[in-house]
């Protein structure tokens, strides 16, 4: 069958898909492939291994074709993805959850070490070369031990979030729709609590929900009011959770004291209003990003990919 690879992904799960089927387009190269390309290469494909770069709309199945059985992300976010436009034409898709579950994790929890430690601002002032002296009140941060993180999203990323912080002596709290089992609460000793409240107690809140309709500018002007002036704002998750013009505003008016950003809101584009910010890390989405997770990742998808050709359901198909 035909499976076509819209961009460059580790070369074992390139090698596992050649050896079932005919890999009829691989743009293997380390660019993003542009739309245009991208809508020509997919005709008549069987299979579809994307990244979260490619919209997946009806204007790509449009352009692939009846014939197409399924669109393997290599991601675990598939906002990227129109879901119901796939179901509209039998078409499965699938994601990779789980294999990236400890490398998120460990980049979001960097990431609230970074901006509560000011390491970044300790390692711009190197770089730029400024006078520096140890000094007792210089570049002092917040400590992580005995303060409350809230978890906004406890699946398995918010868990391993919460692994960490628990280890660091922190309190945790979360909000989701669903309860964590007893047996996973208690490990954690995380607190189910209303959205509000995670917001108005917590010192640093890390988003680890989806991008959907429901959460899109879930961390508005609003919520970044309700939080502690002293309080941190972790994004791991996907830009568009938060409405980055209010976070600007907020770091402006001293409403929070700053944030730790993997994703925004028109990637790669960042907010100019946070480029210069002394109180904000920002990251150019490197969640997953570890050789062993990447290549885990793409394996996963070949996988999916494989065993819908094959007739079999596939491993790590969406979850609606
Ligand atoms: C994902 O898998 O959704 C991540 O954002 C990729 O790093």
């Amino acid at each position: 069958m035909k499976v076509v690879i819209t961009n460059k992904i580790p070369q074992s799960a390139v090698d596992a898909l050649r050896a079932e089927h005919d890999v009829v387009f691989y743009h293997d190269t380390d660019d993003c492939i542009t739309r245009e390309a991208c809508l020509e290469a997919v005709r008549d494909a069987d299979a579809v291994v994307t990244l979260l770069t490619e919209k997946v709309d009806d204007e790509f199945l449009d352009a692939c074709g009846d014939q197409l059985k399924v669109v393997a992300n290599v991601a675990v976010g598939y906002n990227n993805i129109d879901v119901p436009a796939c179901e509209r034409r039998g078409v499965i898709a699938t994601n990779t959850p789980k294999v990236l579950t400890e490398t998120t994790a460990d980049t979001a929890f960097g990431l609230m070490l970074m901006v509560t430690r000011r390491f970044g601002e300790g390692e711009r002032v190197i770089r730029s070369r400024m006078p520096w002296q140890w000094g007792m009140f210089y570049l002092l941060g917040m400590g992580l031990q005995g303060k409350t993180l809230g978890i906004v999203g406890m699946g398995q990323i918010g868990i391993a979030m919460a692994r960490r912080a628990k280890a660091f002596g922190m309190d945790v709290v979360y909000s989701d729709a669903y309860e964590l089992a007893a047996d996973v609460a208690g490990e954690l000793g995380a607190r189910k609590v209303e959205l509000d409240e995670l917001f108005e107690t917590s010192d640093v809140v890390s988003l680890h929900c989806p991008l959907m309709d429901s959460t899109h500018h879930l961390v508005d002007a609003d919520a970044l009011k309700r939080m502690k002036k002293t309080a941190y704002l972790i994004n791991s998750a996907r830009g568009p959770i938060v409405d980055e013009a209010a976070l600007v505003a907020a770091l402006e008016a001293g409403e929070i004291a700053g944030a730790g950003l993997d994703v925004f809101e028109a990637e790669p584009t960042v907010h100019e209003g946070l480029i210069d910010r002394d109180d904000v890390v920002l990251l150019p989405h490197l969640g997953s990003a570890t050789v062993e997770t990447r290549t885990a990742m793409a394996e996963l998808a070949a996988q999916n990919v494989l065993d819908v050709l094959a007739g079999k359901p596939p491993v790590t198909p969406v979850t609606k």
